[in-house]
Formats: C-alpha cells, sequence, structure tokens
C-alpha cells in the first residue's frame, strides 16, 4: 500500500457577512447569548452561489499550490448535506466547472464528518493504485436548509468550502482514520422534507419541513463523549499519544464542545484550532477549512502530527491522523 498525503490545501468563503448583531434582528436572540453559548460572532452566507461554485473556488485554490492541473485529477469527491441538485452529484459539476476531465466523481454524505470520510475514501483510491490524484472537498450552503425564523438553529450555521489534493507521499501522510456511525440516532438531527420519506409537496412548504431541526442539547452530550472517543481510538489507531500531537482541528459546531473534549483529553488550549468565531458551524466545510486556515497561518509545519476530529448528523463521526 502507497502512503498518501495532503499535498495542498484550499478554501472558498463568500463574502456577505451576518454578525450576531444582524440576526438580534431576525429572531429572539442576543449576541451575548450566541458568543456565550457557542462562541460564534458572525457567519459567510452566499448570495447566489451554489455549493459547487463554492467548491470550485476552494479546488482552485487548492490546485494553485499543489504544482498540478485540473488535467492531473483523477478523482473528485465532494462531501456536502447541500448539493446543487439531488443528482448528479456535486461533484459532477465540480469536474465540469474546473475541467477535470479523466476524475472520476462522486458525491459522500456524512455531515459534518464528511470532508474525514471523504480523505478516508480517497486514500483508499490512491494506496491501493486505483487513482493518482484526488480532489476532496467539503462544501455546504446551509443558508439554504437554515429556518431563519428558528432561533435555536439559524445562529449556529454558515455557508463555506474547503479543498484538499492528495497524492502518493514518499513518507508520512495519512497515519490512521477512525470512522463510525449510529444509526439509531437519525432523530436528533435532519432535514425531514424534500427526499423519498417525505417528497415536496405545498404541505411540506407550509410546515417548514425542509429545514434542519435540531436537539441541540442531546447532541452536545454526545458530540463530546462521541469526539474525546474518536480521538482516543485514531490515537491507538496511529500508535501515538496525546503528547506527540502537535494540534487537533476539530469539526467547529460549538465552541464549549470542543473545549469540553480538549478538556477531557487533557489537552492545552494552543494545542486546539478554532476559528468558529469568524465562520460558525459549516458541516463538512468546517474541518476543511480550519485546516486550511491553520496551514496557511503557518500553524501547520512539515513533520507536524495533525488530529482532525469530526461529528455530525447520523450520527457519524471521523478523526484522522496526518504527518504533515
Ligand atoms: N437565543 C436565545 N436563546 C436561545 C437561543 C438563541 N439563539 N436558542 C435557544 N435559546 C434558549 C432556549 O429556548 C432555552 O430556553 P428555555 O430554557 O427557556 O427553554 C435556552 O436558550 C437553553 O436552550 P438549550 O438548547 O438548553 O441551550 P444549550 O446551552 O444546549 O445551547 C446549542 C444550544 C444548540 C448551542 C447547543 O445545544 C449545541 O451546540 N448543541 C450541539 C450542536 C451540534 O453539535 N450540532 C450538530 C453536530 S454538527
Amino acid at each position: 500500500m502507497k502512503n498518501v498525503g495532503i499535498i495542498a490545501v484550499g478554501e472558498y468563503i463568500p463574502k456577505k457577512i451576518l454578525t450576531n448583531k444582524d440576526l438580534e434582528k431576525m429572531v429572539d436572540t442576543s449576541d451575548e447569548w450566541i458568543t456565550t453559548r457557542t462562541g460564534i460572532k458572525e457567519r459567510h452566507l452566499v448570495e447566489k452561489e451554489a455549493a459547487s461554485d463554492l467548491a470550485v473556488g476552494a479546488a482552485l485554490d487548492a490546485l494553485k499550490s499543489s504544482g498540478l492541473a485540473a488535467a492531473d485529477l483523477d478523482l473528485i469527491i465532494v462531501a456536502t448535506i447541500t448539493p446543487d441538485m439531488q443528482f448528479p452529484s456535486t461533484a459532477c459539476f465540480v469536474q465540469a466547472k474546473i475541467g477535470a476531465k479523466k476524475a472520476l466523481c462522486f458525491d459522500i454524505s456524512a455531515a459534518c464528518a464528511g470532508f474525514v470520510y471523504a480523505l478516508a475514501t480517497a486514500q483508499q483510491f490512491i494506496s491501493s493504485g486505483v487513482c493518482k490524484n484526488a480532489l476532496v472537498v467539503g462544501s455546504e450552503v446551509l443558508s439554504s436548509i437554515t429556518d431563519w425564523k428558528d432561533r435555536n438553529t439559524c445562529v449556529l450555521f454558515g455557508d463555506g468550502a474547503g479543498a484538499a489534493i492528495l497524492s502518493e507521499v514518499k513518507s508520512g501522510g495519512i497515519m490512521a482514520t477512525y470512522l463510525g456511525s449510529n444509526g439509531e440516532m437519525t432523530r436528533l438531527l435532519n432535514v425531514p422534507a424534500g427526499g423519498s420519506r417525505m417528497p415536496a409537496s405545498h404541505e411540506t412548504i407550509d410546515t417548514r419541513m425542509h429545514y434542519i431541526k435540531m436537539q441541540g442539547n442531546e447532541l452536545f452530550k454526545l458530540a463530546v463523549t462521541i469526539m474525546t472517543e474518536a480521538a482516543e481510538e485514531v490515537l491507538r489507531r496511529a500508535g501515538l499519544k496525546f503528547s506527540d500531537v502537535d494540534l487537533v482541528i476539530p469539526h467547529q459546531a460549538n465552541a464549549r464542545i470542543i473545549m469540553a473534549v480538549a478538556k477531557k483529553l487533557g489537552l492545552a488550549e494552543e494545542k486546539i484550532y478554532l476559528n468558529i468565531e469568524k465562520f460558525g458551524n459549516m458541516s463538512s466545510a468546517s474541518t476543511a477549512t480550519a485546516l486550511c486556515e491553520a496551514v496557511k497561518e503557518g500553524k501547520v509545519k512539515k513533520g507536524d502530527i495533525i488530529l482532525l476530529d469530526a461529528f455530525g448528523a447520523g450520527l457519524v463521526w471521523g478523526a484522522s491522523i496526518i504527518k504533515w
């Protein structure tokens, strides 16, 4: 099996910003409540763009620093729960827009763990020799499924995309992955209508069934437990200790969840990368853009051990150890 690593990262964040103060004018909330309960100060929202448009921005940013051309890609995986359309895959739209003619393309639906799932999938294709160069993108337009009248959820989400290019590397790369799911908990976070269970109708629109429904409190506790266990398990698989980890890049759902996980694991705050303040929860795009920003800010150096740790609707979770 070949060693597979991330050779470049990229991101694309839409320009429009919605602050907590803006939200105060839309629902019964306050900047103080949102900041103290979640750590979020603002989020970016699309104006007209779809998930593939954001994904293309992130892909081109990653390609620029990879030294590869789009024509060199033979695999494109887009992790998204807000695809442009039910079908075809958002990855196919991305392929056409960037001109990656020889790539095979598909989407992955693993909610907030989507980017980690997609990295692990691309790794399999490359390590087995089926593909050489893969583009993995986490791209979300969560504003399209957010109920802007529901203060329990609308303060949490944002739009954006992050990308990674994966290829064979001589040493290091993805050292271990731990993915898991618990399908008993689908009720905790979902969009009820628009699929085959409840196709779109006047009634589903009138009852706001095309928007995110979430049991935040229950999810909070599960997120802390599962992200802690996922981090421990992936380290065990990599044969490493927490003291070996240089930077943890967690899914950015809530700063309090992240700090509770760090406390349980005995990790110092400076080892945790946080950017939720600027972006809110962007589902699959959160871990992807956090990784990209950490790299661009010089917080990830060659040889560093990086721990990605994500959790989301399904439930699903995924953790990876990457030697940079
Ligand atoms: N502004 C003001 N008050 C709000 C509010 C808002 N935006 N949203 C909820 N509240 C109120 C609730 O109505 C409730 O009021 P009540 O006590 O009068 O009933 C009170 O605040 C506490 O609500 P609760 O849901 O217990 O708050 P919380 O501390 O659990 O925080 C979340 C809510 C959503 C921020 C938190 O539960 C969370 O982050 N959950 C996990 C999210 C997650 O992981 N998502 C998916 C994985 S990607």
